[in-house]
């Protein structure tokens, strides 16, 4: 009795709640603003206590700015994020200055005198959570991200006001560690574990093993330490980090070192051989999966500190549970939940709803019902209903607002790191206003963006998190015409065409209602070549344009003319970004119609000899080539800054060819024979003259020597897998800055 009083005591000393500082948010002002360091003031008024454990956080963040009497400018707010919010009011909207993916932080181009304020500024969140990543982001975008590129990931989170962003990186340190403490062998988890841009994959039981090479404990290591930066910033940022814990997936061995244990097989994903697929589940009920648990975590605790409670957890993402029975999958749920507690008293089991909708023949009413309700407690979840623009789940009958669990409402918006300019400015506006006021919608706790990949786009991405700070539907007319203020600044005054360019796309590009295409839509020259099928395709990853392609080069003549009355727009890194960016869709619209008469004239031969085949495929590859040296005037639009990034993880040579190998699968065949086939494309200048014209080559090459009649998809398709193999294992790559600059390559374009 004694003894345990004193532990209780104990524990309770060791977790001693801390308040925030405004130490970080200042160390933000250093990094971004160092003229400026000393004319903020930072002011906490809240007391909120550190690590919040409960998802019903039922505090909204409020901050006020304001000019004092001695010039400074005061930020007064309620948690560290309520003031990196409010000092980012007053730099995009007061100032007109910003931070951006892909641009960097434009921060400082500010005046050298900042403006004071005539009256205080203030703001309040609607939602006291605003949630950021999806799981798959840290395979298509991050996944050979640098530190410094994740500096700039947090602060343009933190001043967005996000507080409870997903820290996905290098969990598998803690999970070789824990595995070999239950028995596994090096070699026995080193089948188990998937390359350096699989890895999301992996983590929630899709596929297992690696192609062209295993996963080296040097990188693991390393992304470990990145993943401790990470965590300590978002904490000094004033954000709760959610981080990973054990799932169940473990390496096939487990009947080896357990014999007995209670494991199922059940992944058969997206055409995966069954060695990289059939996931072994070790069940949530088996005493082994509580140890692991508790491993888990607790050597996580010790390594990065006891940062939060919350605990990203998926276990049936496009992989359906063994059994349908409801007292099986509220069983799984409950001992889950049990293991989490266990390992920390106060643990938040965070699960992307994906699978409600992705897999909504098998999760009936009763079903999501059982696997949600094997947790008692409603406040011990948080479900992201992940699509929530388009597919909400939230509100259909099966779902049922998640049966009384917590629920943030998401934008998804890109499938994996799509290009294609989309938006739905008014599904994103109105919908999560409506389901706040809505009744029926339970406990909606907070705002998220949940794209696959981070890719362009950015307006939409803002657009929802400052919903977050507006009670009403934000005036995306009003929107827009500030972002593009902030967006351009720094190169003296931003012309009228501008600003009409962008309304033009707000009202097209950005308003699409057409339910046929609900995300990004990808270009057709990404897909492989075929006479068929690959134009205004719908669904899962659309090639269709929701909007006058006419119009969008309207605009992008506009941002052209733009330059007439401002020349120093072409020296402006947002300005280059954005015309590269309008340019390679004016020409992926483009290459849908050359494409359209290439396949008329071969399907309908009226008068076309081979000739005119020959001259229609050559159009449709020079239209490529010129799009490409546009391209490659950008790095960010540029195959070799991911190649790149993927080799500089190492100075090993081989283990440079290995990730060089995954970051080409990852956007090309996606498997090691091209399971998901072009899922992840990218207009990206190397891969435009590298990969997607040689394809085209190929195609028009057949096309000419094959007529109609005698189409044959099984030989192209060889021809064109033949190449496409081949590439995988390449090493040469056209580097940025090649070709002439944007300025001039337009020049004889427009
Ligand atoms: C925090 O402040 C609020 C309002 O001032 C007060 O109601 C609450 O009791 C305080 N909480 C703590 C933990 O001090
Ligand atoms: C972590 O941050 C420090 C600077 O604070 C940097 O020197 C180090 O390289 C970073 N670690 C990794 C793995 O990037
Ligand atoms: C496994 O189960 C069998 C049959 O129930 C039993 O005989 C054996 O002792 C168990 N082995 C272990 C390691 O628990
Ligand atoms: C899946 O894996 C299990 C365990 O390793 C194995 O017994 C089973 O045969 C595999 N299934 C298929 C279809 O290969
Ligand atoms: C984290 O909290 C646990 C108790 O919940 C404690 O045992 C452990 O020492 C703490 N770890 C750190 C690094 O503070
Ligand atoms: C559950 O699975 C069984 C066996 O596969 C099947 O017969 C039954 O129809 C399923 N029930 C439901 C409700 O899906
Ligand atoms: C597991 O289920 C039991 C029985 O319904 C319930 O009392 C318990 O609270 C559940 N555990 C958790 C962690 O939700
Ligand atoms: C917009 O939201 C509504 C309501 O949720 C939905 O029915 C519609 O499909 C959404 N539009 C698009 C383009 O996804
Ligand atoms: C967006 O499109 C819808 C449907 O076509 C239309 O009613 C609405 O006015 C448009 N809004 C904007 C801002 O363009
Ligand atoms: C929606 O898009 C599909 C596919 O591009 C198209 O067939 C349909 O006509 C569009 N509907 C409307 C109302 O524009
Ligand atoms: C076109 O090429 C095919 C295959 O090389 C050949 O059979 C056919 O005669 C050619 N037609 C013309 C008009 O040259
Ligand atoms: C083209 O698409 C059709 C229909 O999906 C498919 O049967 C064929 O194999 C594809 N490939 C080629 C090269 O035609």
């Amino acid at each position: 009795m004694q003894f345990s009083v004193c532990l209780v005591w104990l524990v309770t000393a060791v977790v001693a709640v801390r308040t925030q500082s405004t130490q970080g948010i200042l160390d933000l002002v250093k990094r971004r603003l160092p003229d400026h360091v000393d004319i903020f003031e930072f002011r906490l008024t809240g007391n909120e206590t550190f690590p919040i454990s409960t998802a019903i956080r039922d505090i909204n963040d409020e901050y006020t700015i304001s000019s004092t009497p001695e010039g400074k400018i005061l930020v007064e707010g309620n948690s560290a994020i309520a003031l990196a919010s409010g000092l980012h009011r007053y730099l995009a909207d007061t100032v007109h200055v910003d931070i951006f993916w892909f641009i960097g932080s434009r921060l400082d181009t500010e005046p050298s005198n900042l403006p004071p304020l005539d009256q205080p500024i203030s703001g309040s969140s609607i939602v006291p959570w605003r949630y950021h990543f999806n799981t798959v982001t840290f395979s298509y975008t991050s996944a050979f991200w640098t530190w410094e590129d994740w500096e700039l990931e947090l602060d343009w989170l933190a001043l967005r006001g996000v507080n409870l962003p997903l820290a996905w990186v290098g969990q598998e340190k803690i999970l070789v560690e824990a595995f070999r403490e239950l028995g596994f062998n090096d070699a026995e988890i080193n089948t188990y574990l998937s390359g350096p841009a699989f890895q999301a994959w992996n983590r929630f039981g899709n596929i297992q093993g690696s192609w062209g090479g295993d996963l080296p404990m040097e990188w693991i290591d390393d992304q470990f330490e990145l993943q401790k930066n990470i965590t300590k910033r978002m904490v000094d940022l004033g954000m709760t980090p959610v981080l990973p814990c054990f799932t169940g997936f473990i390496p096939m061995a487990i009947t080896r070192v357990l014999p007995n244990a209670t494991v199922v097989n059940g992944s058969a994903w997206n055409g995966f051989s069954t060695q990289y697929t059939n996931v072994t589940f070790l069940e949530p009920v088996d005493p082994a999966f509580e140890k692991l648990q508790i491993s888990f975590i607790s050597k996580q605790a010790e390594a990065l500190g006891n940062i939060t409670h919350f605990y990203t957890l998926d276990q049936y993402n496009e992989n359906d549970p063994f059994s349908n029975s409801t007292d099986y999958l509220s069983g799984v749920s409950n001992n889950t939940m049990k293991s989490l507690k266990v390992a920390d008293p106060d643990a938040i089991w965070l699960m992307q709803g994906w699978l409600f909708y992705s897999s909504s023949t098998f999760w009936t009413g009763p079903n999501v019902e059982a696997y949600l309700g094997g947790v008692s407690d409603n406040s011990d979840m948080l479900v992201l209903d992940l699509y929530s623009e388009s597919q909400p789940q939230w509100n259909n009958a099966r779902v049922k607002s998640y049966y009384g669990k917590p629920w943030i409402w998401c934008q998804l918006h890109d499938y994996g790191g799509n290009m294609g300019l989309y938006g739905q400015i008014l599904n994103v506006t109105i919908n999560p206003i409506e389901a706040l006021a809505n009744a029926s919608s339970g406990s909606l706790v907070g705002f998220g963006l949940t794209m696959e990949g981070q890719e362009g786009n950015e307006i939409m991405y803002d657009l929802l998190l400052d919903q977050a700070w507006s009670e009403s539907p934000i005036d995306t007319e009003a929107y827009f015409y500030n972002w593009v203020t902030r967006r351009y600044s720094g190169n003296g005054p931003i012309p009228s065409d501008l600003y009409t360019a962008w309304d033009m796309m707000r009202t097209t590009v950005y308003n699409n209602t057409n339910v046929t295409t609900q995300a990004v839509s990808k270009s057709v020259f990404e897909l492989s070549p075929n006479i068929t099928a690959i134009l205004g395709r719908t669904g899962h990853h659309a090639t269709a344009v929701t909007y006058d392609p006419s119009t969008l080069t309207d605009a992008w003549h506009l941002m052209y003319s733009a330059t007439t009355s401002n020349p120093s727009l072409w020296d402006n890194p947002a300005f280059q970004y954005d015309m590269v960016d309008v340019t390679r869709q004016v020409f992926s619209n483009n290459f849908n119609v050359v494409y359209s008469s290439l396949i008329s004239a071969y399907k309908y031969p009226s008068g076309s000899t081979n000739s005119t085949i020959a001259t229609l495929s050559q159009n449709l590859t020079s239209l490529l080539s010129t799009l490409d040296s546009v391209l490659l005037t950008n790095p960010s639009f540029s195959l070799s800054t991911w190649i790149n990034a993927a080799r500089s993880q190492t100075d090993n040579t081989t283990l440079q060819s290995f990730y060089e190998y995954n970051a080409r699968n990852q956007i090309t065949l996606w498997g090691p024979n091209g399971e998901i086939n072009d899922y992840a494309s990218k207009s990206w200048g190397g891969l435009v003259s590298g990969y997607y014209i040689p394809r085209w080559e190929i195609f028009g090459q057949y096309l000419t020597e094959v007529p109609f009649v005698n189409y044959n998809a099984t030989v192209l398709s060889k021809r064109l897998l033949d190449f496409e193999e081949g590439w995988q294992n390449g090493t040469s790559v056209q580097k940025v800055g090649v070709q002439e600059n944007l300025k001039s390559i337009l020049g004889d374009i427009m």
